[in-house]
């Protein structure tokens, strides 16, 4: 059996979704940069290597690319970075316990570690955020090495 589409039925659902596409855009999502309240006193090495890997997603200095500006992909990012906020911020690192801070520092060497951070979806746009074998060296040294009570924050509010 044949099917025939007639042109006019194609042209009538790429304008639906065109329409649906526009209509979403006006959904808005999360995307702004709250003031960094505190933030991790990282050694220089280390620091440079979590903003290229890791502060999209757990710092309130997030590079908004202009694809998280476009639904669908805006939700996503939103998403993940909303989450990502949640579960480590480091620029609010200030409102963490010194227990929960010696906790957060030894998840951060797991995750990566086990290879779940940075999350796989963020690499193919941000080839850059990949950490190499002398990054994780770094990385695991400082984790080790840790001392919660010992580090204090950056305090980058005026008052
Ligand atoms: C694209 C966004 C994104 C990037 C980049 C990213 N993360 Fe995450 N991270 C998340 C999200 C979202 C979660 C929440 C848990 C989940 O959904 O997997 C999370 C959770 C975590 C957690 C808590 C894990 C747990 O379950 O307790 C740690 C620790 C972490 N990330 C560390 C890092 C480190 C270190 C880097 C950089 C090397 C990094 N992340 C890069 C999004 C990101």
């Amino acid at each position: 059996m044949k099917i025939k589409i007639s042109k006019k039925i194609i042209y009538r659902i790429l304008l639906g979704l065109l329409i649906v596409f526009i209509a979403i855009q006006f959904i808005e999502v999360e995307k702004t940069n709250p003031p960094v309240t505190g933030e991790l006193n990282f050694p220089k090495e280390i620091k440079s290597v979590m903003q290229r890997s890791c502060y999209d997603c757990h710092s309130n200095q997030t590079v908004w690319p202009w694809y998280s500006h476009i639904a669908p992909v805006s939700w996503l990012v939103s998403k993940d970075v909303v989450k990502g906020r949640d579960e480590l911020n480091f620029s609010e690192w200030d409102k963490y316990s010194d227990k929960r801070r010696a906790k957060k520092i030894k998840e951060i060497w797991e995750e990566i570690e086990k290879g779940e951070m940075p999350m796989s979806i963020y690499i193919p746009l941000h080839p850059d955020a990949v950490l190499t074998a002398e990054d994780k060296e770094l990385i695991k040294k400082w984790v080790n090495d840790f001392n919660a009570s010992a580090n204090p924050v950056i305090n980058n509010q005026m008052d």
